[in-house]
């Protein structure tokens, strides 16, 4: 398992995004998700203060975004996209583990999300830093009737 101080050691250094970055977010969102979420969606959910989203940006564009709730004891992540000409050079690791360390610092001390049973590559990518799967929700995502998986983390208090 990967530690989440470790994901601090990257050239990336992810930004906070706010509705200023709603065109670009969505965008990146259509590229990456069967269903996604709207830009009313997203304006609704800046709304909320437990919203946060962090991306980085490459090439002179949003090249990885990442979504999630931030509770007082819990964190919950919506989504997570990179640009497809972006993949395997290390944005979601490194977006996750700045997540997750900031996370930690503030005393959230569980993760949750959904993902596709057939998401490989998410799969693998929340399974590095100790996600696990928790729970199936059966016929769950609209589009083609595919299960969830509920993915759960113990965050660690920050050492
Ligand atoms: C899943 C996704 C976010 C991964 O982003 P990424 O920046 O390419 O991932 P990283 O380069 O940081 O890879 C981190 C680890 O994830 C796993 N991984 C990433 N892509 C993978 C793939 N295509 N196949 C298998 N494992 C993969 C690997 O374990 C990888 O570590 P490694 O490179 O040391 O082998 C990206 O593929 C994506 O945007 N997919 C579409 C949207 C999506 O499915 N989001 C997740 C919703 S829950």
């Amino acid at each position: 398992m990967r530690p989440i101080a470790s994901a601090l050691n990257t050239p990336y250094r992810p930004v906070k995004l706010g509705r200023d970055d709603i065109a670009d977010i969505v965008a990146l969102e259509r590229e990456c998700f069967a269903v996604p979420w709207s830009a009313t969606q997203y304006h609704q959910a800046f709304g909320h203060k437990t919203f946060v989203v962090y991306g980085l940006r490459a090439d002179g564009c949003l090249a990885a975004y990442l979504a999630y709730a931030e509770l007082t004891r819990e964190m919950e992540i919506f989504n997570l996209g990179v640009r497809a000409a972006h993949r395997r050079q290390g944005l979601a690791k490194a977006l996750l583990g700045r997540v997750l360390a900031r996370c930690a610092k503030l005393g959230v001390r569980e993760g949750f999300l959904e993902v596709r049973a057939s998401n490989l590559a998410a799969l693998n990518l929340y399974g590095m830093y100790g996600f696990t799967v928790a729970g199936r929700r059966k016929n769950y995502y609209p589009d083609n009737s595919e299960d969830a998986l509920v993915m759960r983390l113990d965050i660690p208090c920050p050492g």
